[in-house]
């Protein structure tokens, strides 16, 4: 296939981008006052403004024109028909499916409905009797806790989801462990008492090293508490692609809830890893999250690209990326609720784009996924703020709020969102060196201070951000959040001529990891190894033994 930079689109995008350049956003929005409604729509109750990006009219038919070009309606089409996109692991990624169990799903030909609603079934019935009470731990008593142990995709979906949907919380409480640094599951058995404690253990490979020395531990923790061994079966629970080695290690096979391989680990909150949600929420608020989520898919699939939420958020990022020449972009949720959305990001665009290779594995010759990064508003306004309005690379951020409030400190809420829009407005408006003055001049200062500060005090403006306004924090609201981003990341995918589904970029990594344990331990092999890591795996041996 020809190189995507050499289609007439393409060139055409770098000569526009051109024009765009000389144009300032402030005055695009003096001179239409329709900018807001030409440039922002609403789904599933998520208003979408686009405005304050450096676009015109131009620039979004062109960007949709690269869209058609590359194939998205096939693309989009083949994905949702459960073709092996993810190609490299002759797999189809049909997330899709677990979101609307009741339409008839294929994935490579074969009908993955029955057992997407037969789990769900399952899972039901496990949530409900746990959430009842019936079932019981070993001394007898209900289950208060549950401690997922997972990692990436095995652990984010749920937790940005519980951290979201809290004030739906009346389940056990549920603690999350990802990390193979001790402190974190130190931290959550704290607050644990192992005769009324769940694990679930996610791991589609169950072969993560995190993930198994987490799990290892907690068995260890349950039986030091006097628990025999035949009482692991009703304290710990898998979901795993690798029944054998879940088995293996020591959980009963009726314990198991799988996951399937036409699911990717970061696109399968949507399965039984998302268990610990219907746990704490009950199986009714996962249902929603799940209808909500499909709603989304319905709009992704059959809307114009011109109307098309995750198709226009796309092809933003890629205009940014691919001709403003700009790497990195921000998330900044204005509430607490969705402190983990800018992480689960990260996974689900670095993992899936950060790549370089085509489809064909030919080297790429633009750049692909962008650093995503972020933080909560207002705490983000207080620490990286200051490089996003005065810093020389403009970031554009996507800026995230709920209308309603999610806490009952209602009066807080307004102040809040009054940061969210004014941030907004304030890096697309800028200050000039007029407004800078005539403002220090109101504020007392004399002329002289006045001209040795104007040039601090003067913002350049023209920075694009994105704000997408949630009426509520619902289940249904967050499923749809989350699969608009999703099918962002799968859009951009296609432009790119990448295959968003598979993450070998991961593995070098784990596997010089697993070989230098032994080099940690006893020092094996450390002179086959560069200077620097025989160094500081010296070092570290040295000042461990001393501590
Ligand atoms: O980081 C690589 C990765 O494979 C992710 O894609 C995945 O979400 C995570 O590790 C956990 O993998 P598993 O579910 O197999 O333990």
């Amino acid at each position: 296939m020809a190189d995507v930079k050499q289609t007439s689109t393409w060139l055409s995008l770098l000569s526009h981008r051109r024009l765009v350049g000389g144009l300032v956003l402030r005055e695009l929005f003096d001179k239409d006052p329709h900018r807001f409604r030409r440039f922002s729509l609403e789904q599933e109750g998520i208003l979408f403004d686009y405005s304050k990006n450096l676009i015109t009219e131009d620039t979004v038919r062109l960007l949709l024109d690269l869209a058609r070009e590359a194939g998205l309606e096939d693309w989009r089409a083949r994905l949702f028909s459960g073709e092996p996109v993810n190609h490299t692991e002759r797999r189809a990624a049909l997330h899709m499916a677990l979101r609307a169990p009741d339409q008839d799903w294929k994935a490579q030909g074969e009908s993955v409905s029955e057992q997407v609603r037969t789990i769900l079934a399952r899972m039901e019935r496990f949530a409900e009797e746990v959430r009842s009470g019936a079932y019981r731990g070993c001394g007898g008593e209900s289950i208060s806790d549950v401690v997922h142990i997972g990692i990436g995709g095995s652990d984010l979906g749920p937790r940005l989801v519980l951290e979201a949907l809290a004030s739906f919380a009346d389940g056990p409480q549920v603690h999350f462990v990802s990390n193979v640094d001790g402190v974190e599951l130190e931290r959550a058995l704290a607050h644990c008492d192992p005769r009324r404690t769940l694990f679930t253990i996610v791991s589609k490979s169950f072969g993560t090293l995190e993930t198994l020395s987490n799990a290892e531990a907690a068995r260890a923790w349950f039986l030091d508490s006097g628990a025999g061994e035949a009482e692991i079966g009703r304290h710990f629970i898998a979901i795993t692609a690798n029944t054998e080695r879940a088995v293996k290690f020591g959980i009963d096979a009726e314990q198991i809830l799988p996951m399937w391989d036409w699911v990717g680990g970061r696109y399968s909150v949507w399965s039984a890893v998302g268990l610990p949600i219907a746990l704490a929420c009950g199986m009714e608020n996962f249902r929603r999250l799940l209808a909500g989520a499909a709603a989304m898919d319905a709009h992704f699939r059959d809307a114009p690209l011109e109307t098309n939420m995750p198709v226009l958020l796309a092809m933003l990022g890629l205009w940014h990326i691919d001709f403003m020449g700009i790497g990195a972009h921000a998330v900044v949720p204005y509430t607490e609720r969705l402190a983990t959305l800018p992480h689960y990001l990260q996974q689900l665009e670095m993992e899936s784009n950060g790549k370089s290779v085509d489809r064909d594995g030919n080297s790429v010759s633009y750049p692909t996924a962008p650093v995503i990064w972020g933080q909560t508003g207002t705490v983000g306004q207080h620490a990286f703020f200051q490089a996003l309005h005065q810093g020389p690379q403009p970031v554009p951020v996507d800026f995230i709020g709920v209308a309603s409030p999610t806490t009952r400190f209602d009066d807080h809420h307004d102040k809040l969102m009054a940061n969210l829009f004014a941030q907004a407005e304030a890096l697309m408006r800028g200050q000039s060196a007029d407004e800078a003055r005539a403002l220090m001049a109101r504020q007392g200062l004399k002329a002289g201070e006045i001209e040795r500060l104007l040039p601090f005090r003067v913002f350049p403006g023209n920075r694009p951000s994105n704000v997408l306004l949630l009426d509520r924090l619902t289940p249904e609201r967050l499923g749809a959040l989350i699969a608009l981003y999703e099918h962002k990341v799968f859009c951009q995918s296609v432009i790119w001529r990448l295959n968003a589904f598979d993450q070998w970029g991961v593995e070098l990594g784990k596997q010089l990891a697993d070989s230098l344990l032994p080099a940690l331990r006893e020092g094996d092999g450390l002179d086959q190894r560069d200077s620097s890591t025989r160094g500081l795996v010296e070092h570290y041996r040295a000042w461990r033994s001393q501590s």
